[in-house]
């Protein structure tokens, strides 16, 4: 008899973001005469850098001939992208990242649920943040890590706890953990974490041979010359953390799905006899074991980011985005709502001071606005709703107006 993964059934019976478009159907489908905004799932909204079309075609074309065409490439990318990755988000800011520690991706997502099977499941002491990316805290539920829920919490993790008593930045534990996942600019709250916060995480870990698990994923945003982009932006961080990184909100890429992840060759990670290993050699035997590397059209558009254009391109992007995120928050602030997030980052926190799915369906039955209520983030999730900052500027406008008529009734 073949029998399931029981962990599966510790697990809400859906995804934050599958729940919340089944709720959105099912209002639209009643209701086809009101149109909805939806500021729920951070999911971009303008076309692709005229540059990255530009090497589409191209490489497209390329397909086209036999005498450059191309089959399976490398499963950890192409050498012209892992390169120019090195060059402009590493070295550039005084990073000490190698191009054979960068592994080319076909998403964030995928990699930041697939790192944790390269560790052990027995022993692992975790610390997750609340509210959190849920894939973080599912993949670890799927894989055994954690107890059954008990009032919205897994046992036997340890829990960051971000409130608006730490600025949504929690501290680092009093307790020893093994994998620690961080995310800056945070996704839901869009807070940032200071220099001085991520030294404490890496000063942390290193004193606990710990790995922290880094999700930059919205580095692109950070406006603020003063807030690392990197975790390797921090003395010593190349010894005990994995960076993920991806090109969804950087450049628009959430369809075309390009990302990818640092793994230094210096992180060590131990068996139980407390032998080192270095994770790189894991993951790339991971990694060549079950992908077989992103498309080449696609890398060769991830590449042409890196060039001048492409630069430019990309920081008219999420000027863009960032435009829409300080109307949100302006708007918001005015209403009488206290926020934090919008401006290194393109998620707005909201403290409404009630039920976040109550608060949800207000705005989706009285505004026609989609949010995502922080409940669905997390324990301390509760009383606060994300609104997202990718849209057009029409629909952020009419979102706007739609919320302030409807709390105003
Ligand atoms: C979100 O809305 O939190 C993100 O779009 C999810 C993701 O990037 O997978």
């Amino acid at each position: 008899m073949i029998r399931i993964n029981e962990n599966y059934l510790k697990l809400k019976a859906s995804y934050l973001f599958s729940d919340i478009a089944r709720r959105v159907t099912a209002y639209t489908t009643a209701n086809p005469a009101k149109p909805v905004i939806r500021l729920g799932i951070g999911d971009v909204t303008e076309p692709l850098p005229p540059v990255c079309t530009a090497a589409l075609h191209a490489a497209t074309d390329e397909m086209a001939v036999r005498a450059s065409f191309k089959g399976y490439g490398p499963e950890q990318g192409y050498a012209f992208l892992r390169e120019a990755i090195q060059r402009h988000d590493y070295a550039a800011r005084g990073c000490p990242v190698e191009a054979d520690e960068i592994f080319v991706s076909d998403g964030a997502k995928c990699d930041c649920g697939n790192i944790q099977e390269i560790f052990a499941t027995a022993g692992t002491r975790l610390a997750i943040p609340d509210p959190v990316y849920p894939v973080y805290i599912d993949t670890n539920v799927m894989a055994g890590r954690t107890g059954g829920n008990v009032d919205g919490r897994y046992a036997g993790v340890t829990y960051l706890d971000s409130t608006p008593a730490n600025g949504y930045v929690p501290a680092v534990p009093t307790v020893a953990t093994d994998l620690i996942y961080l995310c800056f600019p945070n996704n839901p709250t869009g807070a940032v974490a200071t220099r001085a916060q991520l030294a404490a995480w890496v000063a942390y870990a290193r004193a606990n041979q710990a790995v922290i698990l880094f999700d930059s994923a919205y580095e692109a945003y950070i406006r603020d010359p003063a807030i690392p982009h990197s975790i390797y932006e921090i003395e010593g961080a190349r010894d005990v953390a994995i960076e993920f990184r991806s090109f969804s909100k950087t450049a628009g890429f959430t369809g075309t799905r390009c990302a990818y992840t640092v793994v230094p060759k210096s992180l060590l990670a131990y068996d139980a006899a407390g032998q080192a290993h270095p994770v790189h050699a894991l993951w790339n035997r991971r990694h060549t074991t079950k992908f077989n590397g992103v498309a080449y059209p696609i890398q060769k558009a991830a590449a042409a980011i890196f060039t001048p254009e492409g630069q430019q391109q990309v920081r008219a992007m999420t000027d863009f985005y960032l435009g829409n995120a300080a109307l949100i928050r302006a708007a918001i602030t005015k209403l009488g709502f206290s926020c934090v997030g919008g401006d290194n980052a393109p998620y707005i926190w909201i403290n409404v001071g009630r039920d976040s799915w109550e608060f949800f369906d207000l705005l989706l039955n009285q505004a026609q606005v989609v949010c995502t209520p922080g409940a669905g983030f997390g324990k301390c999730g509760e009383g606060h709703v994300r609104i997202s900052a990718f849209n057009s500027r029409e629909n952020v406008e009419t979102a706007l107006a739609r919320i302030a008529a409807a709390l105003k009734r």
